[in-house]
């Protein structure tokens, strides 16, 4: 039996990166997917067409997490098509890096908007979605499940990239207050945090040989991850193997949050 068989899973962000790859690992394992972006419908439908090759079940819905009537109408289309919901992945996410002086109001506040705000948009309506469906036996133990897409820059500062590290800060504990309030209706909130994997959002550092270079010296484990890491511990963090896991931060990151800079120093 597939660990995700039946359920229906809404990942944000899913045309490239993680949210690809974590749609690609929930649809091998049973899931119908909801495919969300907000700007790469091409990517989009590179990601159906890969899980549409295995004879995999999903659909695509455009929608910027950060406007609320977009969020309510990715949900209703998703239920309308495939019944329910029965996990978020709040994956999407986008970076503006600047020096502290140098950022704009624009860039701190759009940052905010996607990387948090839009995962309250999306928790909410997929927690209600959760407590009106109730707990499905033959699917999950749980009424609902909630992946947090957070980051290592929930707990490692990152000077220049301000506004991006206090999303992750903010995410980790929102999901942290989530899982401490919907417990009682099992619904299951916990967060992933990736440390360096190989998307577009840090391309420019693992194409470029000598900042490669620099980035391995970050991770202990000597490889820069890939998409597939994620999606296997998303999978994992959506299935029953992890039910009694709740309000946690899984840190995927190849011992990036060990401080490597101690290894011979201090
Ligand atoms: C960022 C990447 C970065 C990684 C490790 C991620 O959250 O999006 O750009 O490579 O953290 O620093």
């Amino acid at each position: 039996m597939k660990r995700l068989q039946g359920q229906t899973a809404l990942i944000t962000g899913a045309s490239s990166g993680l949210g690809q790859g974590i749609a690609l690992a929930m649809a091998r394992e049973g899931a119908q997917i909801c495919i969300n972006y907000s700007h790469s419908q091409e990517g989009a439908e590179e990601t159906l067409q890969e899980i549409e090759s295995f004879g995999g079940k999903a659909m695509i819905v455009q929608a910027d997490v950060s406007k609320q009537p977009a969020v309510k109408a990715m949900f209703q289309k998703t239920i309308q098509t495939f019944g329910t919901v029965d996990i978020l992945v709040s994956n999407a996410g986008i970076q503006k890096d600047a020096s502290f002086l140098d950022m704009s109001l624009e860039d701190w506040q759009k940052v905010l908007d996607i990387n948090l705000t839009g995962q309250f948009l999306c928790a909410q309506e997929a927690a209600r979605e959760f407590m009106r469906r109730g707990i499905v036996k033959e699917r999950s133990q749980a009424a609902g499940k909630i992946i947090c897409m957070s980051s290592v820059h929930d707990i490692i500062p990152w000077a220049g990239h301000i506004n991006y590290a206090t999303t992750k800060g903010g995410v980790l504990m929102f999901m942290k207050t989530l899982a401490q309030e919907l417990s009682p209706y099992k619904i299951r909130v916990n967060a992933l945090s990736p440390g360096a994997i190989k998307t577009r959002i840090n391309e420019s550092v693992w194409k470029d040989e000598h900042e490669r270079k620099q980035l391995l010296k970050l991770i202990p484990y000597q490889r820069i991850g890939e998409p597939e890491d994620i999606g296997k511990a998303a999978v994992w963090l959506a299935s029953d193997e992890s039910d009694y896991v709740q309000g946690q931060t899984i840190y995927v990151d190849g011992g990036m949050t060990l401080y490597p800079g101690f290894v011979d120093n201090g």
